[in-house]
């Protein structure tokens, strides 16, 4: 490791960082992710400063045109970047000036690189939740088509893995986009909140060159420069909020895995996985495995671990910067690309299952998911709803030693645990007619599923016209 060039620190150094030290204070190796907003918010200052006369017009010129030949570099994967020069910032400064000479130095004037850096993860973070949010979109549409496909498929829903009730697999699925919806309103609120410009702050009280803070951040299309300049180096409480919806995001999908992991079992057989989202076993020729649902269900844990690490990177540090915030970057950057692909590829899994009615509606019929309905039936005559919940026990009981469902038991059968039973019952002691009679906001009934599913078409559809392609970070 070629360890030589003190001069952005300049003259107070003599020796050279020790070779570990680099090695643990480098950050090039992966900040050089944020190469493309560094210069994006380079330009922007740079141009500030030429309006303001704080460097000259000229200069200012040199500077835009220099980037252009290292945005150039940059694109066809020319940039050599240096570990001596420590971090994405100070490569590309250096590169400048290589290009440009004295007006690259320039550049650094009314800046430091605290709210250089703040100013680069928020563009960057921004995008990345762009990218996120767009993928959710994917996502709860492809769920919302198979719902559409499936709304007279009836399956149990389940209480502690334990058939309960039927409902519509439509009904199931939307429960999914339910919880995305609200994962994609947290990351849309937390942009809302972060989407301001640290340029100006310095390195933590701000400047004494006349800058125009609103200049830059509008250029860069902050809503308003930050309000207190400690504050703006400070914190990386944005960061912590981020990768916390990506973390729920994250669990979501992992439960969601675990369930199809379930459903795709021999023991459910409710969904078949598409061959493209299988795999097999180098041993057992008879397998075909959920791989793709575990491994989301196992990758989960890295975005969850990044969320950690941010809060307890942060959790002692006295105002202002401290260089532990450093530690912010690779977690968020993993994080981030977690949970895109798990997003990507359960759109993909989601939209290739093959749901299976046979073994869905063999696990109704046998899973007494009609009890609720004759306690119901009782309860509507009068008993008292936990005396019927007890002769429905009884009857369940019978069932189970007798091996028969509900439906089988004689009108005599019934009678011996309650003289009141009478051949109504049997009408309710149709899963059909259970679904259906569950008529109101947020229930199973097919009218109520149907209006869900407009709702959704209508909101996904808006949505899809307004997703803005954001360039790849
Ligand atoms: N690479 C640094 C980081 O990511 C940039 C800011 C450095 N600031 C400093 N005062 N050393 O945090």
């Amino acid at each position: 490791m070629e360890n030589n060039d003190k001069k952005a620190w300049g003259g107070r150094f003599a020796e050279d960082t020790a070779d570990l030290a680099l090695k643990l204070s480098e950050s090039i190796s992966y900040d050089r992710r944020l190469a493309r907003q560094d210069i994006r918010g380079s330009r922007a200052h740079a141009r500030m400063l030429a309006a303001r006369g704080i460097i000259s017009a000229k200069d200012g010129e040199t500077i835009q045109s220099g980037f252009d030949q290292l945005e150039k570099e940059l694109a066809e994967g020319n940039v050599t970047w240096d570990v001596t020069k420590e971090d994405v910032h100070m490569n590309l400064e250096s590169r400048l000036t290589a290009i440009i000479g004295d007006a690259g130095g320039r550049l650094h004037t009314a800046r430091s690189r605290n709210d250089q850096v703040a100013t680069d993860t928020r563009l960057w973070l921004r995008d990345a939740c762009a990218q996120t949010v767009g993928a959710i979109h994917h996502l709860q549409s492809a769920l919302h088509r198979r719902a559409q496909e499936n709304v007279d498929v009836l399956l149990p829903g389940y209480t502690h893995l334990q058939r309960a009730q039927p409902v519509r697999l439509a009904h199931h699925l939307l429960a999914w986009v339910e919880m995305l919806e609200r994962d994609r309103g947290r990351i849309s609120d937390a942009v809302q909140r972060f989407n301001q410009c640290p340029l100006g702050s310095g390195a933590l009280a701000g400047t004494t060159f006349p800058i125009d803070r609103e200049q830059t951040s509008k250029e860069l299309g902050f809503r308003e420069p930050t309000q207190n300049s400690m504050d703006t180096v400070a914190d990386r409480d944005f960061i912590a909020e981020v990768l916390s919806a990506w973390s729920i995001c994250a669990i979501h999908l992992s439960r969601f895995s675990e369930e199809l992991v379930l459903w795709c079992s021999q023991e459910f057989g409710f969904v078949k996985m598409s061959d493209a989202y299988a795999t097999g076993s180098s041993m057992m020729p008879q397998k075909k495995n959920p791989d793709m649902a575990e491994l989301i269900r196992g990758k989960s844990g890295r975005v969850v671990g990044a969320l950690v690490s941010i809060l307890t990177v942060m959790k002692g540090l006295p105002l202002t910067y401290n260089r532990d915030m450093q530690e912010d970057k690779e977690g968020l950057f993993d994080g981030f690309d977690t949970v895109l692909l798990s997003l990507q590829v359960m759109a993909g899994m989601v939209a290739t299952l093959s749901f299976q009615e046979e073994p869905m509606a063999r696990a109704l019929k046998e899973g007494f998911a009609d009890a609720t309905e004759i306690a119901d039936w009782l309860a509507e005559r009068g008993m008292p709803f936990r005396d019927a919940h007890h002769v429905v026990g009884r009857l369940v009981a019978r069932c189970t030693r007798e091996q028969k469902v509900l439906a089988e038991l004689s009108l005599e059968e019934l009678q011996q645990e309650h003289a009141g039973f009478d051949d109504t019952v049997y009408e309710v002691l149709n899963m059909e007619r259970a679904v259906e009679r569950r008529d109101h906001v947020g229930g199973p009934a097919r009218a109520q599923v149907q209006a869900q599913l407009q709702r959704w078409q209508t909101l996904l559809e808006g949505r899809a016209n307004a997703l803005t392609p954001t360039d790849p970070i």
